[in-house]
Order: structure tokens, then C-alpha cells, then sequence
């Protein structure tokens, strides 16, 4: 895979549409860490996601859609991927899981990639559910992830007004666990 000099390129996405997102609030902190740790870091915003349900008959002969086309280019072009999951009814989004879809198809993207998850919620659980379907999702992919990840539950009290969440040591385990997917492509995984 071709390497940039500067540092290792880095895509952050959130797989929720919605302009309050919790999810996408995540983004900045595991961004921020990735980039202390020398990435460059390009953060997606939802339009990005907002592609068409996964349709055979829209990739006749190997071509895909306008949106399609430019979500797998990005995905090519970077080494590691940030993802914040929502979960719905205990597994990913449908827009996350739509979007995995499309860039799976051959030739498939994801190939070699490596990948940190972590996710908000208004619940509970923080997202724990659908960060275990999120990994089995990705493996079947051939992408690497990182074993950890940062829960954050009862999201809707997470957050100040300014959207900065409340507890540093949220915002620590976000930038840190940035900084190790950093660690992680330089590891050479992706060449494995
Ligand atoms: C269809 C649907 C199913 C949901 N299922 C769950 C769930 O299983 N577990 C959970 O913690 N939250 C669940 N939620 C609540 C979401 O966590 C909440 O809407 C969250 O704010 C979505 O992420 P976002 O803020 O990034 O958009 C569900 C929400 C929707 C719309």
C-alpha cells in the first residue's frame, strides 16, 4: 500500500445521520489524538454516508454509484479508520452497516485496513452491543481492529452545553485510544 510521508491518513466518521449526533460529538477527541500522534485526519460528515440502500443491480460491471464511487475512494486512500457506532436494537445502524456494504464489494477497500470503534448512547450499555457486531463486521471484512475501545453511556448527560463532554477521563480514553490506532497502522498490520 502507498505510504504518505507525512504520517499515516486517517478517516473519522460517525454512522449517524443526525445533526445533534452523539456519536459524531466523539469524533474530535479520538481525532485529536490521532493527530498528536501524527496522523493526518480527515473527519467525514454525514453526507458522506447518505448513499443508496445496497443494491446488486446498481453495480453492473464494476461501476457504482456518484456517492458510492467517492465513499470508496476514501476509504481507499486512508490507512486507518475512526468509527464512532450508534446502536440500534442492540447492533450497528443501518446507514454504518449500508455504508460497510458498498466498500466491501470487490474490488473490496477495506482490504489491510485497521480500525478503532467507540460509541455513545443515551442507554446504558454505551454502545457495548453493537461494538462487538461492528468487530465481527469489519473481521469479515479484513479489516484490523483494535482491541479496545471507549464506551459512553447515558450520552444525553455526557455532554456540557457546549458539547465538550464532561468527564476528562472519557475524553483521555478517546484521544489515547486515537493515538493507538496511529500506533497500530505504523505497526504494520495491514501488511499482514
Ligand atoms: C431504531 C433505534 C434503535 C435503537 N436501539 C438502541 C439500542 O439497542 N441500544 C441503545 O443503547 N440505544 C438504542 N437507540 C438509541 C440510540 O442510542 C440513540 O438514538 C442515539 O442518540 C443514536 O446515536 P446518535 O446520537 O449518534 O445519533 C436506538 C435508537 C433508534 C432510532
Amino acid at each position: 500500500m502507498e505510504r504518505m510521508p507525512e504520517g499515516p491518513r486517517i478517516l473519522a466518521f460517525a454512522g449517524s445521520l443526525r445533526k445533534g449526533s452523539f456519536n459524531r460529538m466523539l469524533l474530535r477527541y479520538a481525532t485529536l489524538g490521532a493527530r498528536e500522534a501524527g496522523a493526518e485526519v480527515e473527519e467525514l460528515g454525514p453526507e458522506h454516508l447518505m448513499l443508496p440502500l445496497y443494491d446488486g443491480d446498481l453495480e453492473a460491471n464494476g461501476s457504482f454509484p456518484e456517492p458510492v464511487a467517492a465513499w470508496r475512494a476514501k476509504i481507499r486512500q486512508c490507512e486507518g479508520l475512526l468509527i464512532a457506532s450508534p446502536e440500534y436494537n442492540h447492533g450497528i445502524s443501518g446507514v454504518l452497516k449500508n455504508a460497510i456494504d458498498w466498500a466491501s464489494r470487490p474490488p473490496s477497500v477495506f482490504r489491510g485496513k485497521v480500525a478503532a470503534s467507540f460509541g455513545a448512547t443515551p442507554g446504558s450499555q454505551g454502545t457495548a452491543r453493537s461494538q462487538m457486531s461492528l468487530r465481527i463486521c469489519l473481521s469479515a471484512v479484513g479489516v484490523w481492529v483494535v482491541p479496545r475501545t471507549v464506551l459512553i453511556a447515558r450520552a444525553n448527560e455526557a455532554f456540557d452545553a457546549n458539547g465538550e463532554l464532561r468527564d476528562p477521563r472519557q475524553v483521555q480514553a478517546l484521544t489515547s485510544l486515537g493515538r493507538a490506532l496511529v500506533q497500530a497502522v505504523r505497526a504494520g498490520l495491514a501488511d499482514v
